[in-house]
């Protein structure tokens, strides 16, 4: 049994996220974690909110509440929505848990030992009247470039310019509009990933299995002027830095982050007795780490995160594999948080069942380039491929099993040349969709479900049970006994796509396990068999969106 380890990055706490960040790494490492529970492998699927940093405080400073307050009630909404859009994690952690504080600061104090640890001081911008300093995006007032009169310090929205904070003209404090601030000096410590070039790179060198941009990302990165990163912050909210001196400061957020993988392993561990998170982490050279991330997180788990575990000079486990993707764009736009533009999450769940968003998203990923999201060509696509071909694949057959067979798998007659040829066909077809799910192709791993369920409707469509029953009984049994065995082999090789129609369908055929096994071979036998089992009716498997529908969707989501 391979030991899978699957992390995907870890949303934001604050606010629902969009379909854009469910593509960008949730989703796909759902779909390859159930994939891979399919074919037998032991999998630890890990998640967690990422709770620290700015985007927090600002969020609990925008409801009213304490960031800890605040905190907890939204990773409760995220986890909801994504119980039901089925992720499937093994645990759903919290960067803000006691773990991760306890680790964070170890990772420190390893890299300082390590003299990978430097305490510099930094110009930043203070604000007499919230005595405090002010993180870049604390600062507000009129782009220099456009003359925008909201742009931050790190960024104007209107034009998009990347600014620094004393470039604003007339700048004030978000916190209190104080326009009499200064810059002063404060201590941080900073990572010198610089020293780590080599090593990083012959990390990078050692591994396989990355898509090229992820490598070519990378490699732009570690490049001679590598520069040291500051992991240290002067905010209120977030893991204090063990040091003196250092009071009131605390790690970054990216810093503490993906130490936050381990941290929710841990807190794995905690919820049952004989889990151990070592097994995961420590000296886990059998163990096979995948992560999946938006190509916006690769240099921090390219150079940072890898400097930090590598750095420690303590045997934990690095990614073998890192799966980036490009961005899903929104009607020819941005999917945008800060602009409400896009469709989120609960809102989606709002109007559709999660697989026709499952489904959609894994067959149109943005694994190569940028994908845009349209509703017309959504509604077109889901109402063909989920409706239309395996929709009536399966109430198709179920049906008339119920007309002619009782409703039962029958038995009789013998297979003949179409269901030989039918099993050879497919034999081959599964081998390269598993071949497609192992090698993290999801578009192609989608294209080549859909086309297996093209096949089955072909073989039904040809071999006509419902024709054959008038002259040839035996032959229609062969036929429905064919059919329905088909029908359950497509709903096992989608369930890693589509949970819900799956388990649906299998449910239908009285299964109800959890993990439904990947068809063994030989498959001529398995669409012979289980002649006598009973099949239940099943309503329509998927209901068409309807043009008013798609009216409605456009409206509610319109570009
Ligand atoms: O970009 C983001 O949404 C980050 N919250 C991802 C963090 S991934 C990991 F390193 F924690
Ligand atoms: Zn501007």
């Amino acid at each position: 049994m391979t030991k899978i380890l699957i992390t995907s990055a870890l949303p934001y706490v604050n606010g629902v996220k969009h379909l854009g960040n469910l593509i960008g790494s949730l989703l796909p490492a759902d779909v390859h974690a159930r994939f891979r529970r399919q074919v037998g492998d032991d999998v630890l699927f890990i998640c967690a909110t990422d709770e620290h940093g700015t985007p927090a405080e600002l969020g609990a400073l925008a409801a009213g509440q304490d960031v800890r307050t605040f905190c907890d009630a939204q990773h409760d909404i995220q986890a909801g929505i994504y119980r039901r859009f089925n992720l499937s994690f093994d645990h759903f952690g919290r960067t803000s848990s006691l773990h991760n504080h306890a680790l964070t600061q170890h990772f420190c104090r390893r890299l300082d030992a390590a003299g990978l640890i430097e305490a510099r001081n930094v110009q930043q911008v203070y604000s007499p009247a919230d005595r405090r300093f002010l993180p870049d995006r604390y600062v507000l007032g009129t782009c220099p470039h456009c003359g925008d009169g909201g742009a931050r310090g790190d960024q104007c929205d209107h034009c998009g310019a990347l600014l620094d904070p004393p470039e604003l003209i007339d700048p004030r404090s978000a916190l209190s509009g104080d326009r009499t601030l200064e810059i002063r000096d404060s201590r941080h410590l900073f990572l010198r990933q610089s020293q780590l070039t080599a090593k990083l790179n012959a990390w990078i060198d050692g591994r396989t299995g990355w898509p090229p941009f992820v490598v070519s990302t990378a490699k732009s990165w570690l490049t001679a002027d590598l520069r040291d990163r500051c992991i240290t912050r002067d905010l209120a909210w977030g893991i204090p830095v063990p040091r003196d001196g250092f009071d009131g400061k605390v790690f970054y957020v990216w810093f503490d982050a993906p130490i936050g993988y381990i941290a929710a392993t841990q807190e794995w561990a905690d919820a049952a007795p004989g889990r151990d998170w070592r097994t995961w982490w420590w000296r886990a050279d059998d163990v096979s780490y995948i992560q999946f991330l938006g190509k916006d997180n690769i240099p921090f788990h390219t150079v940072s995160f890898p400097a930090t575990l590598l750095g420690s000079g303590e045997p934990w486990k690095a990614a073998d594999v890192i799966k980036g993707f490009h961005w899903l764009n929104y009607e020819g736009g941005k999917f945008s948080t800060s602009r409400n533009r896009g469709i989120f999450t609960d809102a989606a769940l709002e109007e559709l069942p999660a697989d026709l968003w499952r489904w959609w998203l894994i067959a149109n990923a943005p694994e190569s380039a940028d994908t845009d999201f349209g509703i017309t060509r959504f509604v077109a696509d889901v109402n063909k491929d989920l409706a239309d071909i395996f929709g009536n694949l399966v109430n198709r057959i179920i049906s008339f099993a119920h007309r002619a067979f009782d409703g039962s798998i029958p038995a009789g007659g013998t297979p003949g040349d179409a269901e030989r040829r039918l099993a050879d066909e497919l034999e081959l077809r599964i081998a390269a969709l598993r071949r497609q799910h192992e090698a993290l192709e999801f578009r192609a791993a989608a294209a080549a479900t859909r086309a297996i369920w093209d096949i089955a409707n072909a073989y039904l469509q040809h071999a006509a049970p419902w024709t054959a029953i008038k002259t040839d009984p035996a032959r229609a049994a062969v036929v429905t006994r064919t059919g329905l065995n088909l029908v359950h082999v497509c709903a096992t090789l989608a369930w890693s796509i589509v949970p819900g129609l799956s388990d649906r369908v299998r449910g239908a055929f009285g299964c109800s396990d959890a993990v439904p096994r990947w068809p063994a071979g030989p498959l001529a036998a398995l669409l012979d068999g289980e002649a006598g089992r009973a099949i239940e009716k099943l309503g329509p498997l998927v209901e068409k969106i309807t043009p008013e529908r798609a009216g409605h969707l456009a409206a509610r989501f319109g570009a």
